[in-house]
């Protein structure tokens, strides 16, 4: 990215950063719980007894990685949010049969774990070319190139964290860029009872809480705000209606917090809240409605044997 490109992103960034804090109910992109705390604190969610997803995941690659990566005859692999870059493996040791051993993008917000993963990766499978794109998946889509056939993974439900706007946005974005034979693999949390869903962003060690309010930490660190950092307390709730988890910050005592920069200031009473993350739960048919919307169709449904948790594989519809 160029120095004026990425003047035109920070000045877009924050000029979302005051839009979204100055609603009714303040709000902050998922994104910035993503410093290397954060991640970190997102690895140890993934090992919560509460925190089923990852497991789940983890098993539906392990049981379906060869069926899948033989559906997508793909010659190169672009991974969206790709974190620690763990779960990908169990899709490249399906493919590592590959005589030109293949290339794989990945691109995530967080540079140290992108560059932490690329060279992990790079040693791990020598004859797959691995790059790491630094970059925001509801952005910078048009940045990253891989031949056709090409499958794009997007782990974790991580496609729940957007607003239903956003995620339109993404499929439809997403869908222009794909050439026919290239593949859509998205997994999704599965809708199911409130008590196992709100569990799991409520568990017993209090790990997630010290990552919703990270993203706190994070926007002081970066945008040189004075959020009260103890004085909010962690909260996160199903949302019937909408089909989401809803983490929010409450503020257990008054503070004011401001940022210079965007002119920025809110005064916070014993109460009031921050939403810091949805994360959108689906069904076969809400998830196949959604892509359909973008012109994508599901083409192979890969769940778990609990029905916890769903990789559906697509295409561009003919
Ligand atoms: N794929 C990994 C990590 C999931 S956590 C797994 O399955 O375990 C979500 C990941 O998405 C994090 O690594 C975070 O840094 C990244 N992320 C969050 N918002 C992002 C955005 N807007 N653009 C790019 N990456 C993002
Ligand atoms: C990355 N994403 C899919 C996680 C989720 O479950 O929505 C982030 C997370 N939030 C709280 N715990 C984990």
């Amino acid at each position: 990215m160029s120095a004026s490109d990425s003047d035109r992103a920070r000045r877009e960034e924050l000029s979302t950063l005051r839009d979204t804090l100055s609603r009714p109910l303040p709000e902050l992109d998922a994104r910035y719980f993503y410093d290397d705390r954060g991640s970190a604190l997102f690895e140890q969610i993934t090992e919560l007894e509460e925190y089923y997803q990852t497991r789940a995941e983890h098993s539906i690659l392990a049981d379906r990685g060869e069926e899948i990566m033989r559906d997508a005859a793909a010659v190169s692999l672009v991974e969206l949010g790709s974190g620690a870059g763990r779960k990908i493996r169990l899709l490249l040791d399906a493919w590592s049969q590959r005589d030109d051993g293949g290339r794989c993008v990945m691109l995530d917000v967080n540079e140290s774990f992108l560059a932490a993963s690329v060279r992990t990766l790079g040693e791990r499978y020598p004859r797959c070319a691995f790059e790491g794109v630094v970059g925001d998946f509801s952005k910078d889509l048009r940045r990253v190139l891989a031949p056709s056939p090409c499958m794009t993974v997007f782990f974790a439900g991580t496609v729940g964290n957007l607003y239903p706007d956003a995620r339109r946005a993404f499929f439809a974005t997403l869908a222009a860029s794909m050439r026919p034979s290239d593949s859509f693999l998205v997994g999704v949390d599965l809708v199911k009872d409130r008590a196992r869903l709100e569990r799991a962003y409520n568990d017993d060690a209090g790990v997630t809480a010290d990552f919703n309010k990270n993203a706190l930490r994070v926007v002081n660190q970066r945008f040189g705000a004075d959020f009260d950092e103890g004085a909010f307390e962690h909260r996160a709730f199903y949302d019937d209606e909408r089909q989401w988890i809803e983490m929010r910050l409450r503020a257990t005592r008054a503070s004011v917090a401001s940022i210079p920069e965007i002119e920025w200031r809110r005064r916070f009473a014993v109460g009031d809240e921050i939403r810091t993350e949805i994360s959108c739960k689906f069904t076969r048919r809400s998830l196949e409605r959604a892509l359909a919307g973008a012109g994508l169709l599901v083409r192979a449904w890969h769940a778990d044997r609990e029905g916890l948790f769903a990789l559906a594989h697509c295409w561009k519809r003919a």
